[in-house]
């Protein structure tokens, strides 16, 4: 792991009244007791965090947090996306009451997305509800998954399925961690950062394809500049829409094709950033087919997923009906409704609608998209 100079931490606002926190963004933040001055006070505080990620940075957390709280604890659940289900956050709950938890303990998420996910679901469940701390550890988490609030697990029927919205107190995003990332978790966590140039931002999808060599090799400063912009726009978004009645519904770019990869597949199969990259680009063509942006739009973006190290072709999900396959996954969608499937499509570069599309339009586009 390369360690470098610190440099002065970066603060972005998620503004939500009484639910308000901050994302600190910069070097050397996990172990620096005082990134968790001023959280809610408690006696106990439980790292919940996984077997690649508790060995790599949990005794630097445990002893900064040992300066706040009488007992730090931890519990290691299994890695990756298949345990982000009911028996795994089982094994949260069973270590908050063998080790006799009070409501006033501070859950720690430490590691990606999946951890953050389910701890922030447990935080929203145990006692009703106790406060929780994010510190993402991959891109991914840093830039999407950490902000914002959604927490859930996943049902073999639908990804995310069952959750809350529960906000952390603190997001707590350290530069340092993403060093020892593997090449792949980087390009997925990519995915999440291209993805809010076409929605919100075409001068920072500039920015993306100027520096992603820099973002490849993990400059600092490049990081630093992706994670901070990625969660202003978030942040903006959330604090309009932070339930999804509306909004919110265009951080999902992507997501609706990239889900059904997800789950069609098999969970952990693809990563979710390369449904998402990929799912991007057959949502471009989507909006493409649909006559709201022009072809030569739909390429740059393939282009950057492409050099992200994304893959840009949808595997088939049927050796039949691969695109009839997609549709019937698509369907249990959390955006569909009454059946109907709802994709987050490019209006304008910079802009995202959700809207429905006829199915014939979409097979094609499907069709056109996969091996
Ligand atoms: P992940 O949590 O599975 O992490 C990817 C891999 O990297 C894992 O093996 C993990 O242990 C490892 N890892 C984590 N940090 C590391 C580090 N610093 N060094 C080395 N290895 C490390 O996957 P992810 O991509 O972080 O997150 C994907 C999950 O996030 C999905 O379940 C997705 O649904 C969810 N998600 C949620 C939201 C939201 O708004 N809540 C948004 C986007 C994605
Ligand atoms: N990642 C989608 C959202 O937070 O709404």
């Amino acid at each position: 792991m390369r360690a470098h100079t610190p440099q002065a931490a970066q603060q972005v606002h998620i503004d939500l009244g009484v639910r308000s926190y901050p994302i600190v963004i910069g070097a050397g933040l996990l172990g620096d007791p005082a990134s968790y001055g001023g959280l809610p006070s408690a006696s106990t505080a439980l790292i919940v965090s996984n077997t690649r990620v508790a060995p790599l940075y949990g005794p630097t957390l445990r002893r900064a947090l040992e300066a706040h709280y009488q007992r730090v604890m931890l519990v290691v659940l299994p890695d990756g996306e298949v345990h982000k289900d009911w028996a795994t956050l089982q094994l949260i709950f069973d270590a908050l009451l063998a080790k006799a938890c009070d409501r006033k303990t501070v859950l720690y998420a430490l590691g990606g997305g999946v951890i953050g996910d389910m701890t922030g679901f447990a935080a929203a469940c145990y006692m009703r509800g106790v406060p929780f701390v994010q510190i993402p550890t991959t891109l991914l988490a840093q830039v999407d998954s950490s902000v914002g609030g959604k927490t859930a697990i996943n049902h073999p029927l639908g990804k995310n399925m069952v959750g809350a919205f529960y906000q952390p107190q603190r997001v707590i995003c350290d530069l340092d961690v993403l060093q020892s990332l593997a090449p792949r978790e980087l390009s997925a966590g990519l995915a999440e950062v291209i993805k809010y140039g076409p929605i919100a931002d075409m001068a920072f999808f500039e920015w993306i394809e100027d520096n992603l060599d820099a973002l490849l090799a993990r400059a600092p400063d490049a990081l630093a500049h992706a994670i901070r912009r990625s969660c202003e726009i978030k942040a903006a978004v959330v604090s309009q829409d932070e339930r999804e009645t509306g909004l919110r519904a265009i951080l999902n770019f992507g997501h609706t094709f990239g889900h059904a990869i997800e789950s069609g597949l098999g969970y952990g199969q693809w990563l979710h950033g390369e449904g998402v990259g990929c799912g991007m680009v057959m949502a471009a063509r989507l909006s493409h087919r649909l006559g709201l942006v022009d072809g030569a739009f739909v390429e740059r973006l393939r282009a950057l997923v492409a050099r992200a190290g994304l893959p840009v072709t949808g595997p088939r999900l049927s050796p039949t009906d691969s695109a009839g396959r997609y549709l019937e996954l698509m369907r249990v969608d959390k955006k569909a409704e009454a059946g109907e499937i709802k994709f987050v499509v490019i209006d304008t570069p910079g802009s995202a609608v959700v809207r429905g599309a006829p199915d014939a339009l979409v097979r094609e586009v499907i069709d056109a998209s996969c091996d």
